[in-house]
């Protein structure tokens, strides 16, 4: 490397200019993109992962193929702690939550979306668009759904004409966790309605128990909790769901799931598929498997808890404030002597931490810091610091340090 380039320091990775170098050993994704993804998707993936995928594809008609299917179906399955089907589309997420309503109703079914978000009222918009009659049950943004409205509508539902109640787990767009174990119970007083649930930002990085909560189409994508690049979706279909499909109406070609299910049966796909992701996809299950559910979980708390301690320290509220209503995927704050927009741009351009803003009619309201992915405790202490940083560079009168040592007290007592 020549001595006179910048050199960009991966082990603090923020960006750190050091001049007069002669020789670093900087690793290859520091020095191709110095930026630190903090944002809720798509989220730093490892090298591990990366290089898994770095190989030339195969036949995706191959015995070596087909091993590789049942592996990652298995890892899947154990993923969502499941015996249902869990299918594998070429998609991102939204794919996968248009697969979930086009295999499984028909035009003119109600259905019963949660929003409270912008990915609940993606859903709905969605159902909007395929003809279904939406009924809306709304939370302000910030706030969880609540259960007992779905229950409600339900109960009142003596025709059994709801066909599906659709719930996002974690709403990425404002930080909650809405309470999918008891909105899901709610379907018990009905039985016939399905539950449809976007996990896009929980699996993996909470308990999405699919059958013990009795959820029947849950929807994901690789570039989340999957610790993977963006362009696979991932469908878990239930029983239930299948017998649904059984009678749905719309059109469905490429993402009629039926054919993934007759595929997966010989371990294969019905077209070809991202073999490369494949690969990627292999490797990250094969890691989270080797670390474990609850170690998986629980290092997500922490990365949680310590991101709210932080802003709590740094004055910089919190937009869900309840520790128990906020999602481990994504903290939300609502700064109030601060440009959030100021802020953001400042953090990217001077320490190279990239934050996410607010969404919708929160964007310059909000900010967004995804800690779900590959992330760890040392790209904790670097988001603090570095936004210590720019609030003081921008003339904020902080105490340097509070951040990080609110940290520091909740990775020792966590
Ligand atoms: C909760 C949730 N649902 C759905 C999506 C849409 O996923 P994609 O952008 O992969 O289509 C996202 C993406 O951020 C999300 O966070």
């Amino acid at each position: 490397m020549h001595s006179s380039l910048p050199v960009y320091v991966n082990s603090l990775r923020v960006g750190l200019k050091l001049k007069g170098m002669r020789e670093c050993k900087v690793s290859r994704t520091a020095m191709d993109n110095p930026l630190m993804l903090m944002i809720p998707g798509p989220t730093p993936v490892p090298e591990q992962v990366l290089l898994a995928s770095a190989q030339p594809p195969i036949s995706h008609r191959s015995l070596e193929f087909q091993t590789l299917m049942a592996q990652v179906t298995a890892d899947l399955k154990w993923l969502h702690q499941t015996q249902n089907d869990v299918l594998i589309l070429a998609s991102s997420g939204t794919g996968a939550m248009e697969a979930g309503i086009l295999n499984f109703l028909s035009p003119g079914d109600r259905v019963l979306v949660g929003c409270n978000g912008k990915f609940g009222e993606r859903w709905a918009n969605l159902c909007d668009k395929f003809g279904l009659i939406t009924e809306r049950i709304t939370a302000p943004w910030g706030c969880p759904l609540d259960p007992q409205a779905f229950r409600r509508h339900l109960e009142a539902d003596q025709a059994k004409q709801i066909k599906a109640m659709i719930v996002t787990h974690s709403e990425t767009s404002t930080g909650v966790l809405n309470d999918l174990a008891a909105i899901a119970q709610a379907v018990t007083v009905h039985a016939q309605a399905l539950v449809i649930v976007d996990a896009v930002t929980s699996l993996g990085v909470c308990p999405v128990p699919v059958d013990t909560w009795g959820l029947d189409v849950v929807v994901s994508a690789s570039q989340k909790g999957y610790r993977m690049p963006p362009g696979l979706g991932f469908v878990a279909v239930s029983p239930k769901a299948w017998q649904a499909y059984t009678t749905a109406q719309f059109p469905r070609f490429y993402f009629d799931l039926g054919e993934y299910q007759k595929a997966a049966a010989t371990h294969t796909t019905p077209f070809t598929p991202p073999i490369n992701l494949f690969f990627a996809l292999q490797a990250s299950l094969g890691m989270m498997r080797s670390q474990g559910l609850a170690a998986l979980f629980s290092h997500q708390q922490r990365l949680m808890q310590a991101t709210r301690a932080a802003m709590r320290a740094l004055d910089l509220p919190l937009f869900v404030p309840t520790d128990t209503l906020a999602s481990p995927a994504v903290t939300a704050i609502a700064p109030e002597h601060v440009d959030p927009e100021q802020l953001r741009s400042q953090l990217q351009k001077q320490y190279g931490v990239v934050i996410a803003p607010g969404q919708d009619h929160l964007r310059g309201k909000l900010l967004r810091i995804g800690h779900l992915g590959h992330i760890c405790e040392r790209d904790i202490l670097t988001t603090v610091a570095a936004l210590e940083a720019t609030l003081s560079d921008l003339g904020h009168k902080i105490q340097p340090g509070e951040g990080i040592q609110a940290v520091r007290c909740c990775f020792d007592q966590i």
